[in-house]
């Protein structure tokens, strides 16, 4: 059956699912780290793939870039695929001065400049979180493999092409550590639907030093990230 986005059948998608941006990195990580993979979406090549990572039925897919992305996608995976935990893989780039390109930050919350959480037509403003297991698991796992590692508030932006100059200071002031483009619409859909969700980003650029990771290291900082993500999952 499917849906518009997605092939799979039901029961194809195991109930944790990794998502990296790309689609070609969910196929990577499929490639190198699954055993007994099979792919069950090639939708708008949004690949999709489930396999084995150390005897337990993990999937993993590709969610494009920015919230209604993320949001079509996970919203998906929870609603019709009874998926439970859904792992966001990314990068981001730093506000903070004590995060430094290649750490490790992992969202505890995800504040947005977003309209998504308008259809909630809530009287007030949803702080969108992590799941505290997933985030404790991440966090344990990331200090066994000695990763720098920050946990905190990301933003995520609906613009990465910002027209405003004094948009980063703004959120640099409140603490903000990165800005990503998605985590939000994935913790809000998790706290809609009662699922769990977490992001974990790798630091590719810092907005004001303006050091950026060479293409190496961004192959090194990704597959650290995933070998978080993987353990995470089967922790
Ligand atoms: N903004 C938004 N998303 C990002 C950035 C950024 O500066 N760097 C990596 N992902």
């Amino acid at each position: 059956m499917g849906t518009p986005h997605n092939g799979a059948e039901v029961g194809e998608i195991a109930k944790t699912v990794l998502m990296p941006g790309d689609p070609l990195r969910a196929k990577f990580i499929a490639e190198n780290y699954l055993e007994e993979t099979t792919c069950f979406n090639t939708v708008r090549n949004m690949f999709g793939y489930t396999g084995v990572y150390k005897g337990k039925k993990v999937s993993v897919m590709g969610h494009g870039m920015g919230m209604p992305s993320m949001g079509i996608y996970s919203y998906e995976l929870y609603d019709q695929y009874q998926v439970e935990e859904i792992i966001r893989i990314g990068s981001a780039g730093a506000l903070a001065d004590d995060v430094d390109v290649m750490d490790i930050v992992i969202a505890m919350a995800a504040s947005t400049n977003s309209n998504y959480a308008s259809q909630y037509m809530l009287p007030g403003i949803l702080a969108p979180i992590a799941d505290y297991d997933l985030l404790q698991k991440a966090v344990t796992v990331a200090k066994e493999m000695n990763c720098s590692v920050k946990v905190g508030n990301v933003l995520s932006s609906d613009t990465f092409y910002t027209d405003d100059e004094t948009f980063n200071d703004a959120w640099k002031k409140m603490h903000v550590l990165a800005i990503e483009m998605e985590a939000a619409a994935l913790y809000y859909n998790a706290a809609r639907l009662g699922k769990k969700a977490l992001c974990i980003l790798t630091i590719s650029d810092h907005l004001y030093t303006h050091k950026e990771l060479s293409a190496e290291e961004r192959q090194t900082g990704f597959r650290q990230m995933m070998e978080i993500a993987l353990k995470t999952a089967v922790s």
